[in-house]
């Protein structure tokens, strides 16, 4: 089987499957590459025109748009014939056949119909009745992202944690049938205790601090938490929703979702990504190295490939806002290591200013540039801090993230190891290994 991909209302590219399925292109339309001419990233910064694609790269394209871990599961369970091979597609034919069932809703203005079908339905918004936002989150672990193909809901996101992609207008929730646009998503606590308030936090820090400009805040949903973000990638206006492409930084590096982990430090592939793709590099890099030095104040230690975007308009690229950042060292089961090192360090309580001048170095960052960065995002984190609105901060234990923090900063500021105490001893394993590893039921250390 092979897809159309479509973006702006318009047939851009196709898939060309060979060898029975197991390689994989990309090809564009020639009516687009004549307008737009080569070099460009339509897509993806792995697949600029005019093409056709290095198999690799249109692989991991089109599988990093899948959901990952139990989602994939999940979702690859209903579509008939499709193989998963240690949690992931088995060929890249088992990728397209997941995505021509669920690909018309993805991160990004991509939308994926099987080949033939078209791509520029508006489709429609029906609103979720009472008790039914309850009822889709309480379906996620059998309906990822809230899909239902037989009601003409078929979206597919990335990531391994559960997620309900719904459209919100006037302050009301919608389902995006048909293949009309999501605008926010919604992510329950579950494996991690608090993990909604710890992101919404988080995020409200990053949002003061200008790396962001998203709305995030807590819904509670028959005594769940739930974590809702306003999508980077849409532009509401009334009801009509617009979809910007964004791709993630593995997409943009031709990376599989399974090597997310192994991107190396963000000096390497990721910096390197936006000095060819952006239009002013030194600026984007800047934002990159500020992003790094945000999850090493909050204690983040899941700063994966996929967990760093790009938006892609016609030519250029840029970095996309920030987004799924939380404080992983509140999480004493976790290890404190981070998928990109720092520098010399990879633990979350080694990392240094040093470690972060270093890595600014090796992005071709001047290191007073950095410095000053490091000095006003310090003094800007602290503000932050200060100033967390109490809906933020009520009902859970928020104080222990906001002192953990609060810490880091001053030992930033002060030259030292941002962490007290010894490293957490063990072998690393990563937040979607110990998040597959848990569940809510397993969980008996509460903070
Ligand atoms: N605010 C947003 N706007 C648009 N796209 C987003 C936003 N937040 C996340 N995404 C996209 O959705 C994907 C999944 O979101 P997120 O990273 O929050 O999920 P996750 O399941 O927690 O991920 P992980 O596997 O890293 O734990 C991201 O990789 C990104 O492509
Ligand atoms: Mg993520």
């Amino acid at each position: 089987m092979d897809l159309d991909l479509w973006l702006d209302g318009r047939r851009v590219a196709r898939t060309e499957s060979r060898d029975r399925g197991r390689k994989v292109r990309v090809v564009y339309e020639p009516e687009v590459v004549a307008e737009v001419g080569g070099e460009i990233p339509l897509l993806s910064c792995s697949l600029p025109t005019p093409g056709p694609s290095a198999p690799t790269a249109a692989r991991a394209f089109l599988e990093g748009l899948l959901p990952e871990g139990r989602a994939l599961e999940a979702a690859a369970s209903r579509v008939r014939g499709v193989r998963l091979r240690d949690g992931h597609p088995d060929t890249p034919a088992d990728v397209l056949a997941v995505l021509a069932e669920y690909g018309r809703e993805c991160a990004g203005a991509v939308v994926v119909v099987p080949a033939g079908e078209s791509g520029d339905q508006p489709g429609r918004y029906r609103p979720l009745g009472d008790g039914r936002l309850e009822a889709a989150i309480g379906d996620l672990p059998t309906r990822p992202l809230g899909a239902d193909p037989a009601r003409g809901i078929r979206m597919s996101l990335a990531g391994a944690q559960p997620k309900l992609l719904l459209a919100r207008f006037g302050a009301k929730w919608f389902e995006a049938l048909d293949g009309a646009a999501s605008t926010h998503i919604l992510k329950p606590d579950g494996v991690w205790e608090h993990s909604a308030q710890n992101e919404a936090l988080v995020m409200t820090l990053a949002r003061t601090l200008g790396l962001t400009d998203r709305e995030v805040w807590v819904e509670r949903v028959a005594g769940r938490s739930v974590f809702v973000t306003e999508r980077f990638d849409r532009v509401v206006r009334g009801r009509r929703v617009r979809r910007l492409h964004q791709e993630d930084m593995c997409q943009a590096m031709g990376r599989l979702p399974a090597s997310k982990y192994e991107i190396g430090r963000p000096s390497g592939g990721p910096a390197r990504t936006l000095r060819v793709f952006t239009k002013d590099p030194q600026a984007e890099v800047e934002r990159l190295f500020r992003y790094v030095a945000f999850r090493a104040l909050v204690g983040d230690e899941d700063n994966h490939g996929k967990n760093y975007a790009l938006l892609l308009s016609g030519r250029w690229a840029s970095l996309a806002p920030m987004y799924d950042s939380l404080c992983t060292l509140m999480y004493p089961q976790l290890s404190g290591v981070m998928a990109a090192p720092i520098g010399a360090q990879a633990n979350l309580l080694r990392v240094t200013s040093d470690a972060l001048i270093d890595e600014a170095r090796a992005m071709g960052l001047p290191e007073p540039g950095a410095s000053a960065v490091l000095t006003a995002m310090a003094q800007e984190m602290a503000i932050a801090l200060d100033a967390l609105d109490g809906a933020l901060t009520s009902g859970w234990p928020a104080e222990r993230v906001i002192e953990l923090i609060r810490d880091r900063v001053h030992r930033l500021q002060e030259g030292k190891p941002l962490g007290q105490g010894r490293a957490r001893p063990g072998r690393r394993i990563s937040l979607d290994e110990a998040s597959a590893r848990r569940t809510p039921e397993s969980d008996e250390r509460r903070p």
